[in-house]
């Protein structure tokens, strides 16, 4: 007989038990044991809890709230350190900026900015204009979103079929008048209730990768991340990725890809490249990249590099991602020496490369 014989009359008399007659134990060790069990069920309730929030099977009600939460996935390159490549592609709209898009908007419609009806109008080269255009098609609002010509057909026709209207514009610089920034501004003084998220200038966008990016990272590495590589575009990943880093840990290295024929790459002297969404043509208070304590070194990229490594992490890694993530994958792999055993770097694959099959990178 394994069970316990307690007779309470005898516990409050005696101050013991008899357990089958062999053993006697104290009251103090029985409340002892209670208290263990309270213990014991108190962090299995909490386990539940957290591995419940943690869980991938998470039901969404909104396709909104499905945005985030990508996960990191190690990529074997040669080197002692572990490399990961956070799959920005896994966003509802396929890409990183599904994030800061949707910030941008919450932030205006609190702010008034936005008002139910209204039309958001932006210039894009082509995956935030795909999240703006879910978003819009989410939330009941038109969308018209201005490009250039270098936009995949891919991004292009995504945009429309998500209900947006789209313009595209000659490829010219950003502050000339026939250029998709120039039309994107006039568009919006000219059409009434409209809202002008202004990604470029917009403080909320690097907000939105300081707070929901960086916090992320930083949790999935648990704090362990050593380095981070992001394309640099508006500037908005690494300005926001990168103080939320800095701010948990100073040591954290911040590199950013640039494009080799950028304003910024070539010191004044721009030249056309193929790469979407990455190059520092212009200067905006999200960033100052001549000066500033967050971006350790910006690293220049070429297509060739970047297209020759998309291939690359096709067909050796199965990694089909977009033209950025070839140029940070190449930037992270030129960076390899720097790197040793025990470091943590992550870099970001911010959209897929099926939305450039046609371009014939691959
Ligand atoms: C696909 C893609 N587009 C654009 C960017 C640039 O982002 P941002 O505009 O925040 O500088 C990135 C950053 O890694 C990216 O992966």
């Amino acid at each position: 007989m394994g069970y316990f014989l307690i007779e309470p009359a005898s516990i409050d008399l005696l101050n013991d038990i008899s357990i089958n007659g062999d053993y006697s134990m104290k009251k103090g060790d029985i409340m002892q044991i209670k208290h263990m069990i309270i213990l014991i069920i108190i962090l299995f309730l909490m386990y539940c809890i957290i591995h419940n929030q943690k869980r991938p099977y998470i039901m969404h009600n909104h396709i909104l709230s499905a945005i985030g939460n990508t996960p990191l996935v190690r990529l074997p390159f040669n080197t002692p350190a572990a490399i990961y490549a956070k799959l920005e592609y896994l966003n509802p709209g396929g890409s990183i900026k599904d994030r800061s898009a949707l910030y941008m908007i919450e932030h205006a419609e609190k702010s008034g900015d936005l008002q139910p009806g209204g039309t958001i109008i932006d210039a894009s080269s082509g995956n935030y204009g795909i999240s703006l255009a879910m978003i819009g098609a989410a939330k009941g609002y038109k969308v018209i979103i201005t490009t250039s010509e270098k936009i995949s057909q891919e991004k292009l026709q995504t945009m429309r079929a998500y209900g947006a209207e789209v313009i595209v514009c000659p490829i010219a610089a950003s502050d000339d008048y026939n250029s998709y920034i120039s039309l994107a501004k006039r568009l919006q003084v000219s059409t009434p209730n409209s809202f002008f998220p202004n990604q470029y200038f917009n403080p909320v966008n690097a907000q939105a990768h300081h707070d929901l990016t960086g916090a992320e990272i930083w949790e999935q590495t648990n704090g362990t991340i050593t380095h981070f590589f992001a394309a640099a575009g508006t500037g908005g990943t690494v300005a926001g990725v990168g103080r939320y880093l800095k701010d948990k840990n100073p040591n954290i290295k911040i590199i950013a890809l640039d494009s080799n024929n950028s304003l910024y790459s070539t010191c004044g002297n721009p030249k056309p490249y193929k790469v979407e969404g990455m190059g520092i043509d212009f200067y905006s208070d999200i960033i100052n990249y001549d000066n500033n304590d967050i971006i350790e070194e910006i690293i220049p990229v070429s297509d060739e590099d970047a297209f020759a490594m998309l291939k690359n992490l096709a067909r050796n890694y199965g990694f089909l991602v977009g033209l950025t993530s070839g140029a940070i994958a190449w930037g992270a792999h030129h960076y390899l020496p720097k790197l040793k055993d025990g470091d943590v770097a992550v870099m970001i694959f911010g959209d897929s490369g099926r939305a450039y099959l046609t371009k014939g990178v691959y």
